[in-house]
């Protein structure tokens, strides 16, 4: 099943109002934790109506940080970010699963890398630079950033991005857009990140040279499509934007489980072993996983983590986004938490 892990807060530092950065270490003789740069760390509290779980992305790089830590904004009425940010203290113990998410540098080194990032969609990113900066064999990668936030002191990192612009000013450049303060400072819009803007800003750094460019969002659902829709337009390829959101979409509708029409779900786990449930009709594969007591693994719960991934192997499911339903068959990669069985028998391995 599901491996577990338990950590200790060994430091919590504050980064801007409201952010806190926890510096995390293993309890106990568990093996190693890897993770990439980019991904995250599904956190979870355990209640007596069952559990409560909520990805949080590495700021720190396995290649640069001895120690993983997390950065998380607290969110006005959130209660799990609240928790982190107001209550946790160093000393206090954390559980997670394992380290997830595809929001990854390529395995190639790219040629140049453009970013672009709202408030705490920094964090992934911040992971992402320190590898970049740190590869000896990548010092050649042109990076931009675009980030935008509401003034200088809620902008998360602002010193350490300003240290490495300063260190390297012909490889990587940043433009802070600030929507709520006015300043003399350089490097630095007043203004929303808007579709005129992030055009003109593309397009200098783009040059004549399209192709070569990778594009990583993470930002708020808006800004991502407007990113993205500009980028389609002015002719670049699908396969150059990589993005992650945090937020769920509030858009996504969710079915009426009909108990009436039971399906039969199969599937192989991480380790090998194998199990099997029944699904009823309209109810989401996880959902029917947990409520008898089956440990998939999950995060978001609302197909953006990315961490319930499995391979359909047999039978067709609909995968439900909030844009499109998509029927999938044999060979697909679905999300478990909103997937719906749509044949009789349908087999997954994870
Ligand atoms: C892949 C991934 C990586 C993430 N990495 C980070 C990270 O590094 N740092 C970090 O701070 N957060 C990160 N998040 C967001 C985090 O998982 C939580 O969603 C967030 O902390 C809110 O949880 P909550 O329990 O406080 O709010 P909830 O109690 O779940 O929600 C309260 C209200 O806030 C809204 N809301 C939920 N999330 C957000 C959001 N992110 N922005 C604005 N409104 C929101 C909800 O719709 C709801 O109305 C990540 C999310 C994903 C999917
Ligand atoms: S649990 Fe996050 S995508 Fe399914």
């Amino acid at each position: 099943m599901e491996r577990k892990l338990l950590w200790r807060i060994i430091e919590k530092r504050w980064e801007a109002p409201e952010v806190a950065t926890l510096k995390l270490s293993l309890v106990g003789d568990e093996p190693m934790v890897t993770y990439e740069p980019g991904q995250y760390l599904p956190l979870i509290r355990e209640f007596h109506y069952g559990q409560e779980r909520r990805a949080y992305s590495f700021s720190s790089c396995m290649e640069t940080d001895p120690q993983p830590t997390l950065t998380i904004k607290r969110i006005p009425n959130g209660w799990f970010s609240t928790w982190l940010v107001q209550r946790v203290r160093e000393g206090d113990l954390l559980m997670s699963a394992e380290p997830a998410g595809r929001f990854l540098l390529p395995s190639h080194k790219p040629k140049r890398l453009l970013y672009v990032a709202a408030g705490s969609g920094i964090v992934p990113i911040m992971s992402h630079m320190k590898a970049i900066f740190h590869r000896q064999a990548w010092n050649d990668v042109r990076v931009r950033l675009l980030y935008a936030n509401r003034d200088s002191e809620h902008t998360i990192f602002k010193h350490q991005i300003d240290a490495w612009m300063a260190a390297q000013p012909e490889r990587f450049r940043v433009t802070y857009f600030f929507s709520r303060e006015r300043s003399n400072a350089t490097h630095v819009e007043h203004a929303h990140l808007s579709r005129d803007l992030f055009e003109q800003y593309l397009l200098a750094f783009a040059g004549s040279e399209k192709t070569d460019i990778l594009t990583y969002l993470c930002a708020p659902v808006p800004l991502m499509r407007m990113v993205r829709m500009t980028m389609r337009t002015l002719g670049f390829a699908d396969k150059q934007i990589i993005q992650e959101t945090f937020t769920p979409d509030p858009r996504l509708q969710r079915r009426q489980a009909d108990p009436s029409r039971i399906h039969r779900i199969i599937v192989t786990l991480r380790n090998g072993h194998r199990v099997a449930f029944d699904a009823y009709a309209g109810e989401t594969i996880l959902r029917a996983a947990l409520r008898q007591s089956i440990s998939l693994p999950y995060t978001c719960k609302s197909g953006i983590c990315l961490s319930c991934l499995a391979r359909c192997v047999r039978g067709e499911v609909e995968v439900q986004f909030v844009e499109q339903t998509k029927r999938e068959g044999s060979g697909a990669w679905i999300n478990t938490c909103i997937s719906y069985a749509v044949s009789d028998e349908v087999e997954l391995v994870l």
